[in-house]
This record gives C-alpha cells, structure tokens and sequence, in this order.
C-alpha cells in the first residue's frame, strides 16, 4: 500500500495516533532557570526533571507507550525462569529479524559490555561508521581502539547527501589491509547514527560493508538502536526499497549481519535490550556473562512488564504510520529553524533536530566548549532541555588535551509521540529568541571532570557572567513572561 502522508497548509504533518493520557509540565521563570543551571553544574545531565519544561534531553526510555503496550504489560507472566513473557518477546524478534538466539540485557551499553568482554583483545582495532559514546568505551575499557570510517562528506555539517551515516568503503578497505583481518574483532555498523545528527545509512552500503566482511571473515555487526528512523529513510530515500514493506525492509538489513544488539531504551518504544544472532558459536561464547551481569537468561535484567511492551513495540515499528512521527516532527522543526537562518545539521536525520553549535557560537572559542554552553544557554533562555554531543561528550586525550569533536552539536531529541506541535514551535520561537542574543552567549570551563563518560557526571561554570546577562536581556524582551 502507498504511503498516504498529510501535512496541514502550514506543512505541519498529520500524527496517526491521538493522545490519551497527559502528563503536567511547569515551566520556571527565568531566575530559577538559572539557579538550577547553577545547582547542576551547567551540565543538562543534571538538571532535575521538575526543572525542565520541554525535556529534549534524549529519545532513551522517554517515548510513549501506546494503549496495547500498557495492555500487554498487565498480562505478563511473572517467573524468574521461563516466563512465557520472554518466549513471547523471543519470537516476535525472530519474526522480525528472523534470528533465532536471543540474549536479553537491561540497556544497550550491557550488550556492549558482553560482546566487548568476548570479542576484544588487547591491541585490536574496531572499526566502525561512528562510534557512539557508550560503545568506545567499552572497546577501550577491554584494550582496544577504535577507528572511524565515516566519509568526510558525512561529517560536512551542512550537506544534500541522503545517507550520510555510510562506511567509506575505501577507507574499509584500507584499514583492513593496514591493521589485518585478525586484529579487527568486528566492524560495527550503527544505523541512525546517533552522534552524527541521527543520520541514516543505506542498504547499498551496509551490504558492501558486510561482503567485505565476509571475504576477511570478520564478524559484522549492527547497533539497531535507532534503527526505527532509519526504515523510515531508507523507504523514502533508496529507490530500490521505495516500494517494499518495513517488514521486508527490516528483513534485508538483519540478513547482512553475524550480530545484532539493540537498546529497547530506544527501540520499540520500551526498556531493555538484547543480543540476537544465528551464529551458535557467538551465542555460546556470550551466553554466560547474562547471569553474571544481567540476570537469569529470560529477563536479562529487564522487568517482565517491559518485555511485554517491547513486544508490541517491536510490532510497532513494522508500522510506518508509527515509525514517521519522529523523524517528520524533526523535519518541521528543521525547516522552522532553517527558515530563521539558525545553524543546523542538514538533511535533518532521525532521534532529534541538531543546532550546530560550531556555527551558533563561533565566537566562543572552542576550549570552551560551544556545544556545552548552547545547551546551557538554551535552558536558561526556554526551560527546554538538550544534550551536547560535542567535545564534552568525548573524553581527554592519553596527554591529557581536550580531545576536539569533529562536530559540535546541541542535540535536541523528539521522544516518538511525546511532543505536541504548538511545544515544538515555542521551542522553535525561543532558539531563534537566543540566535538573535547569541553574543551574549559565553563559554564553560570543567570544574569536577570524571576520566571516563566525563558528560555524564562532569561539573561546569560559565567562564564570566555572561549568564546573567542573558537573563537581563530575556526580562528586557519579554518583560514578566516565563
Ligand atoms: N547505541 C546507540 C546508537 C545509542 O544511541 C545508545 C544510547 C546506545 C547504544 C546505548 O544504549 O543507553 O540503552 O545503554 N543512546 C542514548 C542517547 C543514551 O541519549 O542517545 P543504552
């Protein structure tokens, strides 16, 4: 069937889905943003919830359940062994993905922790699209390293190109003649690629990406955690797939792949996560570190009434009237934003719409951190909470330097089927309210810095008194408003 999409006269696009229940939002005034911004470090991470306005914080764990998901949680089957719940969860995974071995953990980072722990040797050398934050670490925590072959034009921060998540194949190439098959445990594909601006890869590529792996026989494996988004851009943007079905579409990935781990944080709108594979031997070199970390093997540290979720999630996500919302809330944004001439990751991806902070505040010098004070500077001006996916989010180098991100990103997430559209456009209003004050904008300086992760935990202050000022100039132009 066609894919009927509606978009109002405004180009605003048409939800499938209405809103059931509700959830009350505060929006402080100013002069408690910043005290807030102050308690926590002017790190977003630690902002407490009852702070916030518009939590655009992250995609994780946040998006909305649907009436059949809180339905099926209330049928689950309750036992620390054998839950029927699990086999349920099972199957609707080998129906999808048509693997037949599934590993259970409680988030997408114990996945990582398990095949990291039995995969990697010190001295070997992923390769990857891009990492993710969670996904280096565990590589280097093990002894390895991890090198990224995303293609320069992928990283350009304002491009045309429709798959900007693609390996270079080239590059691929090169690092396996360089470094040799046996040093190189796996290559990791992530769709979606999160750090990138939710960036989509193709087909094409991952099946060039997973014939160059079979001729060297190195394992292939794909972080699916956002792979939602990416059905949605590969059957609007790959012309061989624009006629396919999302279960097909799904199908064709899964079968390029030896390993695949996901966090249900992200897909199929629920908790948890899993390893799922056909390989026997993976499955068997794995299969005991779940009770050690997570829990029995038919939970693996998730709750029963999580797995009952993700199970209609996962069916939710075969559905492309469910799969769109995202990834078109972000394109409107996007356009809104473009629209003011405010720097932005383009072509929007998936997870968030991205304001490129290396742009916004190219007067803040970048010791200074201008993704981190965007982020800062965006909650003071709207109570709307980003994460900064630049050079605080990557940790020192071994001399201790900052170690320079090649984007400097304020991500801000559209949790799937959370926002209302009227919230987006205040977003919209108060970013554009900050672009225009942007020279009133400083930078941040650590003042508790953590080794590992430091964006989690890590402590900041502004470098003068610059937010003060902003907050001057917001009761200058708004008066008493919020
Ligand atoms: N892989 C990708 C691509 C992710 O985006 C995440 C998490 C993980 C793995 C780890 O999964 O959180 O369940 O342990 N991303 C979150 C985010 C944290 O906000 O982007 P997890």
């Amino acid at each position: 069937m066609a894919n009927i999409k509606y978009y109002t006269e405004d180009h605003i696009p048409l939800e499938m889905h209405k809103v059931r229940i509700i959830q009350k939002l505060h929006l402080l005034p100013i002069e408690d943003r910043l005290k807030s911004l102050n308690d926590s470090g002017y790190n977003t991470f630690l902002l407490k919830n009852r702070d916030v306005f518009l939590d655009m914080l992250t995609d994780s764990g946040v998006n909305a359940m649907s009436d059949r998901q809180q339905a099926a949680m209330l049928v689950a089957d309750d036992s620390y062994a054998g839950s029927e719940t699990f086999y349920r969860l099972e199957q609707k995974l080998t129906e999808i993905f048509k693997t037949k071995l599934f590993l259970p953990v409680h988030q997408g980072r114990a996945a990582e922790n398990i095949i990291n722990r039995t995969l990697i040797k010190p001295g070997d050398t992923v390769l990857m699209n891009y990492h993710f934050t969670t996904s280096k670490s565990h590589v280097t925590v093990n002894g390895g390293l991890v090198e990224e072959l995303i293609s320069d034009a992928g990283i350009e921060e304002e491009s045309e190109l429709l798959f900007k998540g693609d390996m270079d194949i080239g590059k691929l190439n090169e690092a396996i003649s360089r470094l040799g098959a046996d040093k190189i445990p796996y290559v990791r594909i992530e769709v979606g690629t999160n750090l990138i601006g939710g960036q989509p890869v193709s087909i094409q590529n991952m099946r060039e990406v997973s014939a160059i792996c079979k001729q060297h026989n190195i394992i292939s494996l794909l972080d699916a955690s956002l792979l939602a988004d990416n059905l949605h851009f590969i059957k609007q943007r790959e012309e061989e797939f624009k006629t396919k079905s999302i279960p097909e579409i799904t199908e064709a990935i899964a079968e390029l792949f030896d390993l695949i781990y996901f966090s249900a944080r992200k897909l199929g709108y629920g908790r948890g996560g899993g390893i799922i594979t056909n390989s026997q031997q993976l499955f068997d070199q794995m299969k005991e570190l779940v009770p050690l970390y997570e829990g029995f093997m038919t939970y693996g540290g998730m709750s029963v009434r999580e797995m009952e979720a993700l199970t209609i999630g996962l069916d939710e996500t075969m559905d492309e009237d469910m799969i769109n919302q995202g990834p078109e809330f972000i394109a409107f944004m996007a356009e809104e934003l473009l629209k003011r001439k405010i720097p932005i990751i383009t072509p929007p991806g998936g997870l968030g719409c991205h304001l490129n902070a290396m742009k916004f505040l190219d007067h803040v010098p970048r010791g200074e951190y201008r993704a981190g004070a965007l982020a800062a500077s965006l909650y003071l001006a709207s109570g709307v909470r980003g994460m900064e996916r630049g050079t605080v989010s990557e940790d020192r180098n071994p001399d201790g330097s900052d170690h320079l991100a090649n984007m400097e990103l304020l991500r801000l997430a559209l949790p799937r089927r959370v926002f209302t559209m009227s919230q987006v456009k205040y977003a919209v209003d108060r970013i554009a309210w900050l672009y225009d004050n942007r020279h009133l904008v400083g930078g941040l300086r650590f003042v508790e810095e953590p080794k590992v992760l430091r964006f989690f935990l890590g402590r900041l202050e502004a470098v003068s008194d610059w937010p003060q000022k902003l907050l001057e100039k917001f009761r200058a132009d708004f008066g008493d408003s919020l």
